[in-house]
């Protein structure tokens, strides 16, 4: 097995900021409210750019980053529930864009976990078909697929992307996965795709496409689903949470992220955040937050970090990584 490294790091977001006052002239709602429930105090929202549109222009700086040229990709992987169609992929309307003509491309469906995930496809895949490298992009227009009538939802929700191309290295990257699902608890978040009203349909299927949540539950389960992401990714490795410089975790609420603290005696110090600025941005969140860190010197060659995710499906999961 060959070693998988983030070569180089970039994120867009639109530039359209809508804060909590704006969205308080949509439903009964506040900014202390939110500010105080969530920790989010603006969001990015698109005024058009399609989730294709987003995802392209953080590959492009992942890729000068990473010194990787598009014509040079093998393969392409988006992790996105607010896809433009359901085909082509996003990832195929990326390869388009950016002329990535060598490149595999598919869409993964992991919600907000999607980007943790994505990145253990591609170093399986790199590992088994020998490819030199991949593109691994978390993008989302969530205000397309928001109810913008329902406060329990349309606070929390923004827009944007991330990416990651990924090499083949001898240096040590991404060291180990722990990627988990809870089918079961699917209800608790929900977005519906096309309805079943056909001549040959018993009964019509009618689903709202919007976002339908149980914030109780998935609360819940989020602090439980970061416990164990963490301590389930340094298990069995000589690594302690001690020598971990940095946790980023899924921006859903910065409640979630206070008490999965508490439960791991963790300070809240290690986490980094930026849900105040971005909001939720499912699977973009957690490249967005790279992206940040990166662009403010805070990640050095060498030190060991922690992904972790959860969200829709039930699903989560965790990367243990070394800059
Ligand atoms: O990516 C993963 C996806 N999602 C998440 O991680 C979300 C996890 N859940 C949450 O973040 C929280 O559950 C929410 C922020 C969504 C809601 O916070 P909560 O503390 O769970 O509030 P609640 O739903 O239990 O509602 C408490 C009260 C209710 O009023 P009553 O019944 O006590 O009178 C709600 O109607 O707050 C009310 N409420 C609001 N009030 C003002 C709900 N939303 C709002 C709002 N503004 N936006």
């Amino acid at each position: 097995m060959s070693n998988v490294k983030i070569a180089g790091i970039g994120a867009y977001l639109p530039s359209l900021v809508v804060t909590n006052d704006r969205i308080s002239e949509l439903v009964e709602t506040n900014d202390e409210w939110i500010v105080q429930r969530t920790g989010v105090s603006e969001r990015r929202i698109s005024e058009g750019e399609n989730t294709s549109d987003i995802a392209t222009k953080a590959a492009e700086i992942a890729l000068e980053r990473a010194g990787v040229d598009a014509k040079d990709l093998e393969l392409i992987i988006v992790a996105t529930i607010s896809p433009d169609m359901f085909i082509p992929s996003v990832a195929c309307l990326v390869q388009s864009n950016l002329d990535a003509d060598k490149a595999a491309c598919f869409d993964i469906s992991v919600a907000c976990s999607g980007f943790v995930y994505a990145l253990e496809i591609a170093k399986g895949l790199m590992n088994s078909m020998n490819y030199k490298n991949a593109l691994v992009v978390g993008a989302e227009v969530l205000s397309k697929v928001t109810d913008w009538t329902d406060r329990g939802t349309c606070i929390l929700f923004g827009d944007g992307g991330g990416a990651a191309v990924l090499k083949q290295s001898d240096e040590v990257g991404l060291i180990k996965s722990y990627l988990r699902s809870d089918g079961k608890k699917g209800d608790a978040l929900t977005i519906g795709a096309a309805d079943i009203d056909t001549p040959f349909s018993k009964e019509k299927v009618l689903k709202d496409r919007v976002i339908k949540m149980n914030g109780r539950e998935v609360l819940r389960f989020a602090v439980s689903a970061i416990f164990d992401g963490v301590n389930e990714v340094v298990k069995n490795t000589n690594i302690s949470l001690d020598e971990v410089k940095y946790i980023v975790p899924h921006q859903a609420n910065y409640r979630i992220i206070k008490s999965a603290a508490e439960k791991l005696k963790l300070g809240e110090d290690k986490f980094y955040l930026n849900l105040d600025k971005v909001g939720n941005t499912s699977s973009a969140s957690v490249p967005i937050v790279l992206n940040e860190m990166y662009e403010k010197g805070l990640l050095k060659k060498g030190d060991k970090i922690i992904l972790v995710a959860f969200g829709g499906g039930l699903t989560y999961g965790s990367t243990l990584l070394e800059w």
